[in-house]
């Protein structure tokens, strides 16, 4: 499986890096995109320590930009990209606060990845208007979410001072950051203000039916909390 052969990603991460969760969350959130991946500009919003960015280049993107505002975990991507031998005219690692990045420079992308990140804050609007801004066609999402069927967003409190938590920018305040769960239709709501069509969904209950061992590893994504999204710009 994909992370067996690049261990260094279970290392250079303090968040969820278990080699079984890695390689679940490269199933479904890379395998069934390698069309529009393949050949793409890509651009790795919350790009922690490279890992979702190398997937990207190994599954064909002729560039990758990843944004991360934690220097340390750029640091990181950048010697784990070294270290497998990724040309340097392929990758570019920006360190930054992902808002300002999107709101101040100029992308031409063909694909964004938001993985992991968009529960981490409650600034929606500047997050998907800044993702249109760039271009891209296709978007993938991946994000916790709320079992609620209406659509609400359950606001709660990230830690500054935690790794994979908001990181400490302008609108945070005492090492804390507002961040909020939307439930599925409010996600699906606000992605359609912005011309983003669901295009796909991935099935992670059929692939975690009767599989415990694996459940452990992908808990949010077993019980509904947690999605995995494919969408393209109308
Ligand atoms: C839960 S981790 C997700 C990492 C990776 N994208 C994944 O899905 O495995 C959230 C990441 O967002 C980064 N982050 C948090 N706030 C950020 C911000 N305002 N700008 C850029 N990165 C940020 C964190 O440092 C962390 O690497």
């Amino acid at each position: 499986m994909f992370f067996d052969d690049c261990p260094r990603f279970c290392d250079t991460s303090a968040t969820a890096a278990s080699l079984a969760r890695l390689n679940l969350r490269h199933e479904a959130m890379i395998e069934p995109n390698r069309d529009i991946l393949s050949g793409a500009r890509v651009l790795d919003l919350a790009s922690h320590d490279g890992r979702w960015s190398f997937a990207a280049h190994r599954a064909g993107a002729t560039h990758v930009t990843g944004v991360e505002a934690r220097r340390p975990l750029v640091q990181a991507a950048r010697s784990n990209f070294a270290e497998y031998g990724v040309p340097s005219d392929r990758y570019k690692f920006v360190r930054g606060d992902l808002f300002e990045v999107l709101a101040r420079r100029k992308f031409d992308v063909d694909v964004v990845m938001c993985l992991g990140f968009l529960y981490h804050t409650l600034r929606y609007g500047e997050l998907l208007s800044g993702i249109m801004r760039t271009g891209a066609r296709w978007l993938l999402l991946d994000t916790k979410v709320t079992t609620d069927t209406e659509p609400r967003i359950w606001v709660n409190v990230n830690r500054t001072g935690v790794q994979s938590h908001a990181a400490k920018d302008d609108m945070s305040h005492r090492r804390q950051a507002i961040a909020g769960w939307p439930s599925v239709p409010a996600l699906r709501l606000m992605l359609d203000v912005y011309d983003f069509d669901v295009e796909g969904e991935y099935d992670w209950a059929g692939r975690l039916e009767s599989r415990p061992d694996l459940t452990k590893a992908a808990a949010a994504y077993a019980t509904g909390n947690r999605v995995t999204f494919r969408c393209r710009t109308r």
